[in-house]
C-alpha cells in the first residue's frame, strides 16, 4: 500500500475474512479534504445497470472474446463522435487507442518509448502517483517549474539545454494538484519544443472535460497531427474510476506501437467487457447528462470551498479553479504541512501536504484540498476544522 493513499477498508466476510473493497475509506468522523476521488454518491450506478442489462440482452456477444489490440472498434467510434462534439474539432476512431486508465496509459508509455536511466520531464508539482510509475520504470524524473498559467516554457528551454528527456509529462487542464491550466499560447510553445527537440508531449487530460467557471483552451487532442502528441483521458473523473477505462489520443505512427507490446499480443486490447457497457453509456446520451450533472454540482462545491476559505482562513493564498478537483493553498512560508497533517487526525481532518507533489523535495508550506468529496456544509465544516488545526500551530 502506498502510505499516502491511507488505510484500505477491511469487509468482514461471512466466513470472518478480512477482505478490502475499495482502495480508500475515510472513518466516519473524519472529513478527508485532501482524497481525490469522486464521492460514491456520485458513481451512476443506474446509468452502468441500464447499459449493462442492455450489452448482456442482445445476441451479439463477441464483446467476451480476445478483443481488438486498438480497443474495441464501436467504443472508438462513440468516442470519436462524442469527443468531437466536446472538443469542438473532429476526432477519428482511427487515432484512438483504450487503455485501462490514464495510469495504464502512463505505463504504457513507459514501457514502449524509455529504458530504465532515461530522463522525463514533469512539471513541478505534479500528480504524485504518476511519479510513482516513473519511478517503478526507474527513470530520470526532472521537474519544470510552473506559474498560475502552467508549464513555464522559459524553465522548459533551459532544462532542454542540459537533458534530452524521452517525454514531458503534463496536465495541461485543471492540474492536479494546482488546479491551473496551461494557457493556448504555452501549449503552442510546448508542441514546437517537442518537434524542435524531439521529445513526445504526454499530456494527461483527465479533467479536460470538467470545467465550470471557464471553457479550457483546447485540448492537447488537436495537435494529435505532430507525431510527438499523445493525448490521454479517463472515464475516471466524467463516470467511475472502477470501470478501469480510458484512452490515448495518438498520431498514427505512435499508435501503430501502441497495439505492438506482448502484453496486447497476449491477452488482446484492453477491457472488451466494459467497453461494450461503456458504449451504452455514450449511446443512450447518459455520459454527456452524467458529465453536466457533475459540472453543476461540483461548480457549486467550487464555491463552497472558496467561501469556507475566505471566511476561516483568509490569509492563505490560492486562486479559484474553473474545473477538475482541486484547490492548491499556500500557507506562510514557515508552515510546514506534513507537520501540521500528522496533528490534522486529532482534529478529524485531513489533507494532502504539497511535498508529496514535489520530485524535488520542496512546497513544504503547500497543501492540497478536494472540493468534490462532500456536499457544502460538510466542505465549510472540513476547512472550519482546518483553521482550528491551523491555530493550534501557535
Ligand atoms: C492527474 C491524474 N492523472 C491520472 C489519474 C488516474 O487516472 P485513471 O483512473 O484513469 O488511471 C488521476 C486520478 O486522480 C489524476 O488526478
Amino acid at each position: 500500500m502506498h502510505p499516502a493513499r491511507g488505510a484500505r477498508p477491511c469487509y468482514t466476510s461471512p466466513m470472518n475474512i478480512s477482505l478490502p473493497i475499495i482502495q480508500t475509506q475515510i472513518p466516519p468522523d473524519v472529513i478527508d479534504l485532501g482524497l481525490g476521488n469522486p464521492p460514491l454518491s456520485l458513481l451512476p450506478l443506474e446509468l452502468i445497470r441500464d447499459a449493462a442489462q442492455v450489452a448482456l440482452s442482445q445476441d451479439d456477444n463477441s464483446f467476451l472474446q480476445y478483443g481488438a489490440e486498438q480497443g474495441d472498434g464501436y467504443l472508438r467510434l462513440d468516442m470519436a463522435k462524442f469527443l468531437g462534439g466536446e472538443y469542438g474539432f473532429s476526432v477519428e476512431p482511427e487515432s484512438l487507442f483504450i487503455t485501462t486508465g490514464i495510469s495504464n496509459g502512463l505505463d504504457l508509455l513507459c514501457s514502449l518509448f524509455t529504458q530504465a536511466g532515461d530522463t522525463i520531464f514533469v512539471e513541478e508539482p505534479s500528480y504524485f502517483l504518476a511519479l510513482r510509475i516513473f519511478a517503478d520504470h526507474q527513470l530520470n524524473v526532472v521537474s519544470i517549474d510552473t506559474d498560475e498559467n502552467g508549464l513555464i516554457p522559459a524553465s522548459l528551454e533551459e532544462k532542454l539545454a542540459e537533458f534530452r528527456p524521452k517525454f514531458l509529462y503534463v496536465i495541461p487542464t485543471f492540474q492536479n494538484p494546482t488546479g491551473h491550466t496551461l494557457s493556448q499560447e504555452r501549449r503552442e510553445r510546448l508542441v514546437q519544443l517537442a518537434q524542435k527537440h524531439d521529445f513526445i508531449i504526454a499530456a494527461d487530460e483527465v479533467y479536460h472535460l470538467l470545467s465550470y467557471t471557464q471553457q479550457p483552451p483546447k485540448s492537447f487532442a488537436a495537435y494529435t497531427d505532430v507525431e510527438n502528441v499523445i493525448s490521454l483521458g479517463s472515464f475516471s473523473k466524467i463516470l467511475a474510476p472502477g470501470l478501469r477505462l480510458g484512452w490515448i489520443q495518438a498520431h498514427a505512427n505512435k499508435i501503430n506501437r501502441l497495439v505492438t507490446p506482448g502484453l496486447l499480443d497476449s491477452g488482446g486490447g484492453l477491457n472488451p467487457f466494459t467497453s461494450a457497457i461503456v458504449r451504452g453509456v455514450i449511446e443512450s446520451g447518459g455520459l454527456e447528462k452524467n458529465i453536466g450533472k457533475l459540472r453543476n454540482i461540483y461548480r457549486d462545491q467550487v464555491r463552497a470551498m472558496d467561501e469556507a476559505l475566505r471566511l476561516h482562513l483568509p490569509d492563505v493564498e490560492y486562486s479559484i479553479p474553473h474545473g477538475g478537483y482541486f484547490f492548491w493553498l499556500r500557507l506562510s512560508k514557515d508552515t510546514d504541512a506534513a507537520e501540521l497533517r500528522k496533528r490534522a487526525s486529532s482534529f478529524k481532518v485531513d489533507f494532502r501536504q504539497g511535498a508529496l507533489f514535489s520530485s524535488q523535495g520542496g512546497l513544504k508550506n503547500y497543501m492540497r484540498l478536494c472540493f468534490v468529496q462532500y456536499e457544502e456544509e460538510k466542505i465549510e465544516e472540513g476547512v472550519r476544522r482546518l483553521k482550528r488545526c491551523l491555530d493550534s500551530a501557535g
